[in-house]
């Protein structure tokens, strides 16, 4: 299934245009927040007609009828391609009856606009019900981004979709390695839940029940519930792209995350050059395979150049979605333009077919080294390293982290460095009024209770240091960290295996054994961390505000897997607007 009305008139957008110097705009949008649900009425006689399926505000997801929290009333929401220096508007409508709301623009730096980075409770109030926000932020990083709610479930309900920022071609360094960049060629993949993600985490948080995802979405489409009526079954459409014979298309993909979920993604017969991580080119490797973890975006050309006729996009769910649960997969058509029809023939029926065997890149839970895959802390930049990243980082912070239980109320929680995360009342941002002596971090631990700690971990750093985070699990699962308002160079990864501990890698460390790269050290905002083991980033942290830094498994940042980084100006930030909304109560910020 193709086009959809709601995703022409997002194509028809003035913003969506090849970039010219010089030609910068303001990018308006509207976004409703909304309660929503799967296979609504207007979904019609859906999936028995996909005529029917391609209505206007016909969400059919994987045709199991579920609760939504949608933009727009779209799964995925609309999508924003526009050029690097334009400046977005977003007005943000919540119509949600009872929920407070939130967008973080995934990707996108808020130099001189922390607060519109979407962090309630730190960067801005809630979005309260029944009010609208906008949001205004120039679209400083080219690349392929994201856009989120960040309160609570809500985008693993639905509330999420691409932010593209392209640019001039004389800027992009593999230009002359694609002959379209198209944006219906941008996949949105998520693991998908049969109900309302907080039931889910209620009944796993309480009971420790393991109701892992159960299928994938591809921009919003898949195929997993058969619908029966009387000798009739139906499913619902696959998600289709269509590619021009001979020609070489850049595809951009990113992923949400509900569950520990990395998606490997391959073609039938056709290899992926991969020339973007995050955002940031990458020297070109040609794969077989690719893993995404939630909240990476990669970019890779595709070129057509095999038999004229549809094949298969694969996307296999590992961990939560793997074999030990539901298996959960997916397929998309990739079809030539002119051909009819699906690649019938080599339909894969199971899960164990849903992959391409071969070489691939940023591969599920291993180390540097082995040479028949490649992880992220491998690939290399196009362009040298920018800033002296070798010198003595001014700051060096070690964060372990695993889950722990407590005991009353009987819970999982998930700490770093002993601390699980908990928001502070209004954001210190702007609001003067935030008591920041409730703040936290390893030394000054507050709230603590069996030994872990429940306060707003914050580590401060002056604006222009060099900050090393040495980021060591503990908890034997691959978890993916993602750091707002920078990025950052991945310089080293490693694994050890079960028992490592923060101590141990720190000993290792200290004899030699934690190797890291400065050489056109590849840049990223998201990255995984191998299970027992451990990955180094640095970054210049040149841009003031609180920036937090979590895991993007949205169970894991509501167990508390997250902190923050207040990166303190050295001259005066520019002053919020000073029509923000303010919250919180002053002085009785206790814990
Ligand atoms: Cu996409 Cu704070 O996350
Ligand atoms: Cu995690």
């Amino acid at each position: 299934m193709q086009d959809t009305p709601d995703t022409l008139t997002d194509l028809h957008h003035p913003c969506v245009r090849s970039c010219v110097e010089g030609d910068r705009r303001e990018c308006h949008y509207i976004f409703t927040v909304e309660w929503y649900r799967s296979l609504s009425l207007e979904c019609g006689d859906c999936p028995f007609n996909h005529t029917h399926c391609a209505s206007h505000h016909c969400v059919f997801a994987d045709g199991v009828q579920r609760p939504l929290v949608t933009v727009n009333r779209r799964l995925p929401g609309p999508f924003i391609h526009v050029c690097q220096w334009d400046e977005v508007v977003v007005n943000v409508e919540n119509d949600l009856h009872l929920d407070s709301t939130s967008i973080h623009w995934h990707g996108i730096h808020q130099r001189g606009t922390p607060y519109m980075d979407g962090v309630p409770f730190l960067t801005q109030c809630p979005i309260l019900p029944g009010t609208t926000f906008r949001y205004r932020f120039v679209a400083d990083e080219p690349g392929t981004h994201y856009w989120h709610s960040h309160s609570g479930f809500q985008r693993t309900d639905g509330m999420f979709g691409a932010l593209v920022v392209h640019q001039v071609p004389a800027s992009d360094p593999h230009v002359t390695l694609y002959d379209t960049d198209d944006p219906k060629h941008t996949l949105v993949l998520t693991d998908w839940l049969n109900g309302l993600s907080f039931h889910k985490f209620i009944n796993l948080h309480s009971a420790q029940d393991q109701d892992k995802p159960h299928t994938l979405l591809i921009n919003g489409r898949g195929r997993f519930l058969t619908h029966k009526r009387g000798n009739e079954e139906a499913t619902t459409p696959l998600h289709e792209v269509t590619v021009k014979a001979g020609k070489r298309h850049r595809f951009r993909t990113l992923s949400n995350s509900i569950r520990n979920c990395p998606i490997v993604i391959s073609v039938d017969n056709h290899t992926l050059l991969v020339i973007a991580a995050d955002g940031h080119p990458i020297q070109p490797i040609t794969v077989d395979s690719l893993t995404i973890y939630g909240g990476e975006r990669w970019d890779f050309v595709l070129t057509a150049n095999q038999e004229q006729g549809t094949y298969w996009i694969k996307f296999q769910g590992l961990m939560h979605c793997g074999t030990r649960h539901k298996a959960a997969y997916q397929l998309a058509v990739l079809r030539y333009e002119g051909t009819e029809g699906v690649p019938d023939t080599r339909a894969p029926t199971s899960y164990h077919t849903t992959i391409r065997e071969g070489f691939q890149l940023n591969t599920l839970d291993n180390a540097p080294g082995d040479g028949t895959f490649l992880t992220a802390a491998e690939m290399r930049s196009v362009t040298p390293t920018k800033e002296d990243i070798s010198r003595h980082p001014d700051h060096t912070f070690w964060l372990n982290f695993n889950f722990y239980a407590t005991k009353n109320p009987p819970q999982v929680m998930v700490h770093i460095n002993g601390i699980s995360f908990k928001l502070p009342s209004a954001p210190p941002l702007y609001q003067p009024n935030v008591d920041t002596s409730i703040f936290c971090n390893e030394t000054s631990r507050k709230n603590c209770d069996e030994g872990f700690c429940h306060c707003p971990h914050v580590l401060t750093v002056k604006q222009d240091s060099l900050v090393e985070v040495v980021l060591v699990d503990e908890s034997f699962v691959n978890h993916p960290f993602h750091l707002h308002g920078h990025s950052f160079y991945v310089i080293g990864m490693g694994q050890f295996g079960p028992g490592i501990t923060k101590t141990k890698v720190q000993e290792l460390d200290a004899s030699g054994q934690v190797n890291r790269n400065f050489e056109h050290a590849p840049l990223k905002d998201t990255v995984t961390v191998p299970s027992g083991g451990y990955t180094v980033l640095r970054f210049l942290a040149s841009n003031p505000g609180y920036w937090l830094f979590h895991c993007h498994l949205t169970f894991h940042v509501e167990m508390g897997m997250a902190m923050v980084f207040y990166v303190a100006g050295n001259h005066a930030a520019p002053p919020p607007p000073d029509d923000l909304p303010r919250c919180g109560l002053s002085g009785i910020d206790a814990l």
